[in-house]
Formats: C-alpha cells, structure tokens, sequence
C-alpha cells in the first residue's frame, strides 16, 4: 500500500465506516482497521497496531472504551512516521470537571494533544443516529424510549456531518493542526422533541418516558452493563442536564463552509430506510 496510507479505526462503527468510503470514494488509499475488519486492530492488544501503522501519513483515531492505551498508540505512531493524527472525542471534553464520564475520550485527547505529531480534535455532540443505530434504538422499536434526560435540549450532530468534518480534517494538511473543534447540529431538541418527530415520520405511537437516574442504571445493569458503566452512562445525563454542552456552535461551518443537517433531515431519511419499523 502506499506511503500515504490513510488509516481509519473504529471502521466498522457509526463514524468510521462513513469515513472510510468517503476517503476511498476520492480515490485515496485506505486501512479500514477494528478488530472485526480485515486489517485487524484491538486497542487491548499492542501486537495488532504495528501492522496497520505501516506506511500510515494520518490516522482518524475512535478511542478505546477504557482510558489509557491511546498514550502508547501515539509512541508507536511517531516511531512509524505517522504524521497527523484526527481524534473523535466528545462535546465540552474540558470542563468534564471530575465527572465519571467519558474518561477514555479525555485519556485519549490528552495523548493526542500531547504528542509531536500534528493533531486536530473533533468534540462531538450526540449522535442523531443513537436512535438508529446505537443504544437507543431497541427502545424506539419496543415502542418506548426511557432516560434520565430532563428539559435541557441537546444539538444533536448528524454522523454524515461528523464523517464529513472527519474526511475534510484529514485530507487538509496544516489549515486544522492543533484544533479543538466543537462539532453541533443546527437546532438543540429535547428527546421528547426527538422521539416526537420520530414517531410523527416513521407513523408509529413511540412515547418517550423520564425516568430518574437510578432507575435508568438499574435498567442498564438488567440489560448486562456492570454497576460502573452503567454509572458512567447516567453521568452523560446529569452533564448534559447541567446545560454544559446544550448550545449550537459554528464549528462545523468552519471546517466545512455550510450549515449542519437538521435532525429532521436525519428523521425522514431514517424512517423512509424503515428505521423504525414494527419488528
Ligand atoms: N454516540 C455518540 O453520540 C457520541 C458522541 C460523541 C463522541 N462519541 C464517541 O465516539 C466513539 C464511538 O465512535 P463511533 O460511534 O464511530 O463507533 P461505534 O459505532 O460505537 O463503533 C465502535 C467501533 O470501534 C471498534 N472497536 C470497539 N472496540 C474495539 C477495540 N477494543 N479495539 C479496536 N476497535 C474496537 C468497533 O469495531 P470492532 O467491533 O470490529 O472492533 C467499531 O468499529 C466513542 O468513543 C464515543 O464515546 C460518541
């Protein structure tokens, strides 16, 4: 493969696999590596990570689901002669505080951000597509979506965008080095408004349901989380009903020079792929 390999972890996830076929739809060299993928990588095992650094000129790295090895990654990285590195990370990572929440995305920043290597940032806000196709998805096809979220509404960033964000970073030598970017929807909505608007589209009564934050992790332990991630995951709720990460930003008009999709373009687009559909 060639010396100006673009390397894309996490490509079989929501971000990644979007990434790769924009990188390879422009006709540049790719390394699509999970530990599922053809070229296989494990964060838990330092044995698979020489091989996909070969030849690498830029890595877009997903963090790991624990903190830590992201700081041995950069080290094997600069041996290998990785230029840039592009980290997806999440929304208002630094005022986190000392939240329980999202410790590997700041374990992984703090690598990232300390290495030699010319590296940009992208703080994501959630995901639209966590209705489709992440946690909150079996939910909505039960009928009913639960959570701890309260009336702080949240910008929620389509991952199109995010994946467009991602390719622009990568293939744009210099003009993002050392950039923190704090990536948004247009409009901030509560999940009764989103669950609202995805019923309306997709023609089924789905209700959304407050719930307390014990009651939420006791859900997720009976789902099989142990105690300790179910914890974490009810931390995202009580940071985003403290309002931190509830506002639109501009970031992604600067990297990309247009609007964010809305969430109601996410919506129908979902809906009309039978998203949503009475299983
Ligand atoms: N969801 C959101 O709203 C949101 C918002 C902002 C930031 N984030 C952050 O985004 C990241 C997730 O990104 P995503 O949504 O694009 O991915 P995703 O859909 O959650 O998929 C995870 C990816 O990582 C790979 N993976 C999982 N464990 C791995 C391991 N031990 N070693 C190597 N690869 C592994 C998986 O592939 P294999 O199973 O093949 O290994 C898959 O490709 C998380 O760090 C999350 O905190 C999420």
């Amino acid at each position: 493969m060639s010396r100006n390999t673009h390397l894309v972890l996490g490509a079989t996830g929501k971000t990644g696999r979007r990434i790769a076929a924009r990188l390879r739809l422009r006709g540049t060299p790719v390394r699509a590596a999970s530990r599922s993928s053809r070229a296989r990588f494990d964060w838990s095992d330092p044995g698979t990570w020489d091989a996909v650094l070969q030849d690498v000129v830029v890595a877009y790295v997903v963090p790991p689901p624990v903190p830590g090895p992201v700081h041995q990654f950069v080290v094997r990285a600069e041996a290998a002669g990785v230029r840039r590195l592009v980290l997806l990370s999440g929304r208002g990572a630094d005022g986190w505080g000392d939240s329980a929440f999202g410790l590997e995305m700041l374990s992984a920043e703090e690598a990232v951000r300390g290495s030699s290597l010319e590296w940009t940032v992208l703080r994501a806000s959630n995901f639209a597509q966590n209705f489709d196709e992440d946690a909150f998805h079996a939910p909505l096809i039960a009928g009913e979506l639960a959570l701890p979220a309260g009336a702080v509404p949240e910008p929620f960033i389509d991952v199109e965008d995010v994946a467009d964000a991602a390719v622009a970073v990568l293939t744009e030598r210099r003009r993002h080095a050392g950039r923190v970017y704090e990536l948004s929807g247009p409009r901030a909505l509560t999940f009764a408004e989103a669950v609202e608007l995805i019923s309306r589209t997709s023609g089924r009564p789905l209700t959304y349901r407050q719930i307390t934050r014990v009651e939420y992790v006791s859900t997720l332990v009976e789902q099989g989380l142990s105690e300790r991630e179910a914890d974490q995951i009810a931390e995202m709720f009580v940071l985003m009903g403290s309002g931190l990460i509830a506002e639109t930003t501009d970031d992604l008009a600067t990297v990309l020079g247009r609007t964010p999709r809305t969430f109601e373009e996410y919506v129908v687009r979902a809906a009309a792929a039978g998203a949503w559909h009475e299983r």
